[in-house]
């Protein structure tokens, strides 16, 4: 059967990374059938909204969605719930793509490309699992009250049900178990909270330690508070195997891993839900505004993204394959865009990673 794969290329840099993602999927996987519709900014700017229903519905029909970047000043002044940003949030809660991988991997050739040195990063290689959908970010009530004595109260609220750490912890505890052999201080899951002060804390570790009686006893399972975990991420990160996080803890953890593994133009990301939801996969870098339409972005977070689509949503481990090890293969020929320290441009990025293939 056809599988159907949709781009929504955003706003900055996030058409130039789409589109080498798009060269590459052509090369390891020319039956796909492509639509690609606006996003974000790109869509407030068309439509006054910064995603449609009609794109909302495409999504929804697609196997898997690859996603640019969106955002940028252009848009800084238009209504809060217009942002394009909201538009992304409200995507990834429409299609509840609940489990955020984020893996932070070092690829050899970029060992000296690291903030830390060589040794502590070579061979890195490690998987944040982030709910994605609740917490923190979507808790009511949230808002900010006048409280009348000229002062003011910004409140959010963290909380999670129990179905909602089960279900995110389920997909960390079945991701370790493709990933034997590591070892470590960390050698399986570890799941981060701050079970010490908060209470949402407290009944994301019990759930944790249920399910893992319940479904998964044989695997190894670590505790630790998020602070503790953000320690050990620059201390001895390849201790590390599998990162638990809830939402706000895991979009703090994986930006501190990522600057392990040389750029944050490197990494990719897949948001995944129940079988059969389309997963949405995207770099974990923004739009870039700085960098923007001067064809200086490196495209390989987007292309390892489509690699994830690939082996994620399309059953296709093949030619995601084919697209790691191409990615490697030319790092290691010496391709380096500028924030690698190179100078090659977003589009002889790509050429030298099909090339490589
Ligand atoms: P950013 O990730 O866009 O940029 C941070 C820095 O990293 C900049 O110096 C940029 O030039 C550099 N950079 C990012 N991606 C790169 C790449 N592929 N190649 C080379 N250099 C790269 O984060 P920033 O500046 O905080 O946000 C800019 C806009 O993007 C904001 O409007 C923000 O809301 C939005 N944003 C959107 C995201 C998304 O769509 N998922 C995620 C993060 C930010
Ligand atoms: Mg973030």
């Amino acid at each position: 059967m056809t599988q159907t794969f949709l781009l929504l290329p955003g706003d900055g840099i996030g058409p130039e990374v789409t589109e080498q993602a798009r060269r590459v999927l052509d090369v390891v996987a020319p039956d796909l059938k492509f639509s690609e519709a606006l996003f974000g900014g790109a869509s407030y700017d068309e439509h006054g909204l910064p995603l449609t229903d009609e794109v909302l519905n495409q999504a929804r029909q697609s196997d898997a969605i690859l996603m640019g970047a969106v955002g940028g000043p252009k848009w800084a002044g238009v209504a809060r719930h217009l942002r394009p940003e909201m538009g992304l949030l409200k995507l990834r809660k429409e299609l509840d793509v609940y489990a955020n991988l984020r893996p932070a991997f070092c690829f050899p050739a970029l060992a000296d490309a690291s903030s830390l040195k060589r040794e502590f990063v070579e061979g890195l290689d490690i998987m944040i699992v982030r709910e994605l959908t609740s917490g923190v970010y979507f808790g009511e009530p949230r808002g900010i009250d006048d409280l009348g004595n000229g002062e003011r109260k910004g409140y959010d609220n963290a909380c999670y049900t129990s179905s909602e750490v089960r279900r995110v912890a389920r997909v960390a505890f079945e991701i370790a178990k493709g990933r034997k052999g590591k070892g470590g201080l960390y050698p399986g899951v570890t799941s981060t909270d701050k079970s010490n002060v908060m209470e949402s804390g407290v009944l994301w570790r019990e759930e944790v330690i249920k399910l893992h009686q319940e479904e998964f006893a044989n695997e190894p399972l670590d505790h630790i508070l998020a602070d503790a975990m953000a320690m050990q991420l620059v201390k001895k990160p390849k201790d590390v195997n599998v990162i638990l996080a809830d939402n706000l803890f895991g979009d703090i953890l994986s930006d501190e891993a990522s600057q392990l593994t040389g750029s944050i133009g490197m990494l990719p990301s897949a948001a995944l839900g129940e079988p059969g939801t389309p997963g949405l996969y995207e770099p974990v870098h923004g739009s870039a505004p700085d960098i923007a339409g001067k064809g200086l972005a490196n495209p390989c977070a987007a292309i390892l993204s489509a690699e994830m689509a690939l082996r994620w949503s399309l059953d296709r481990a093949d030619a995601a394959d084919r697209i790691w090890n191409a990615v490697g293969k030319a790092l290691e020929d010496g391709a380096r865009t500028a924030d690698l320290g190179g100078s090659m441009s977003t589009s002889q990025m790509g050429d030298a990673i099909i090339a490589a293939l």
